[in-house]
């Protein structure tokens, strides 16, 4: 449905001036200095999978969304949509796909300011060639999925950051794309609301098979809505469904935190050879312990912890987030 092959762009560094070096040396005819946004990026998505992109500021994410929607050209490489260039045979595509951009909302400039949210849709709607009644029928229903009925006659204008990327989210709802493209789709709205977001965004995979790419840094939502994600800085670093990578990845190196209450006193110097780091505390009578672990010395740990009078003891499990910090912690080789 969608592939990734050799997937590579370098923008040209920014010309700053006629005596700046690199204008310099391109005057010279030496190579200009590459900013790498992609490089060697090769995946493949299903039909109706959600497909995550994760990584830090700069890894490339918008980058990728872009080329999808023909508005950067990569240097290298290609991206298939439904079996086309997504670059250059972009015309092929066009009804097919359907891109939020987040962080910068409305590129496309699709909303009018001053004109309700209602017609706003309608108007897109019909820009979709999308039948009147039908069009009707699936904005009711997604202004109801997304909460957003008692804003359906406000001025697009007045909403909040937040109003308008759960409006942008019913977008997709409405026209019913093949294949959606979501740069971090839930950044401004607030907790209270994002579930009603990634409900849109499930139901669209769910019910209409619609094939998504999701870039996003919240890890949360990743391991909430991902089929599969593919974790990079540039480059590829690793790839796989949330729960078999935090299973292959939460090895030797990723700490266990244990979280202990127990009644009376105890010396930590008990853990010296046991745990990485233990953080604790009294109050009460009772003690506190916070017990960074390996994995392989948990049960040495938990040995030394039977001989004193635990009361309460919590495993804080490793989330994707963890393994995210894990693998772009340190050397970015490709581990995948
Ligand atoms: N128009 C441009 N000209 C030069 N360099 C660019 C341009 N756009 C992006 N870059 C560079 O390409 C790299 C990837 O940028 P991109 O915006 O794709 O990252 P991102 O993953 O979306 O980051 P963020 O999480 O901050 O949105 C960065 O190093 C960025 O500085
Ligand atoms: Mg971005």
């Amino acid at each position: 449905m969608i592939e990734s092959v050799g997937l590579s762009k370098f923008y040209p560094s920014p010309i700053k001036g006629p005596f700046d070096v690199k204008s310099l040396r391109d005057f010279l005819g030496k190579p200009r200095e590459e900013i790498p946004a992609l490089i060697d990026l090769n995946f493949k998505v299903k039909e109706s999978e959600i497909f995550g992109l994760l990584g830090p500021n700069g890894a490339g994410k918008t980058t990728f969304c872009k080329i999808a929607n023909a508005l950067v050209i990569p240097t290298r490489g290609n991206l298939y949509i439904s079996g086309y260039d997504s670059v250059k045979e972009h015309d092929k595509i066009k009804g097919k796909i359907f891109t939020i951009f987040g962080g910068e909302r409305d590129l496309f400039g699709l909303f009018q300011w001053r004109v309700s949210v209602e017609k706003n849709l309608r108007f897109i709607s019909e820009l979709w060639r999308i039948p009147k009644i039908e069009a009707e029928k699936r904005i009711n229903y997604a202004l109801e999925l997304l909460n957003l009925k008692d804003k359906k006659n406000e001025w697009y204008q007045k909403l909040s950051a937040g109003m308008r990327q759960k409006v942008y989210l019913a977008l997709p709802l409405i026209l019913q794309p093949e294949v959606l493209i979501l740069d971090e789709p839930t950044v401004y709205i607030d907790v209270f609301t994002r579930r009603e977001a990634w409900d849109a965004i499930l139901e669209l995979s769910r019910e209409f098979g619609t094939t998504i790419i999701l870039t996003t840094h919240n890890l949360n939502e990743a391991e909430m809505l991902c089929d599969r994600v593919l974790i990079f800085n540039k480059k590829k670093i690793a790839e796989g469904k949330p729960k078999e990578l935090i299973e292959k990845f939460q090895t030797l190196k990723i700490e266990r935190k244990l979280l202990v209450k127990i009644k009376g006193k105890i010396n930590v110097e008990e853990f010296e050879k046991t745990a990485e780091k233990v953080n604790t505390y009294t109050q009460n009578g009772y003690t506190y312990l916070e017990i960074y672990v390996r994995r392989d010395y948990l049960k040495d740990v938990l040995t030394i912890l039977t001989n004193h009078n635990v009361t309460d003891i919590q495993n804080k499990t490793t989330t994707l987030e963890d393994i995210f910090k894990e693998l772009l912690g340190g050397e970015n080789e490709n581990l995948a």
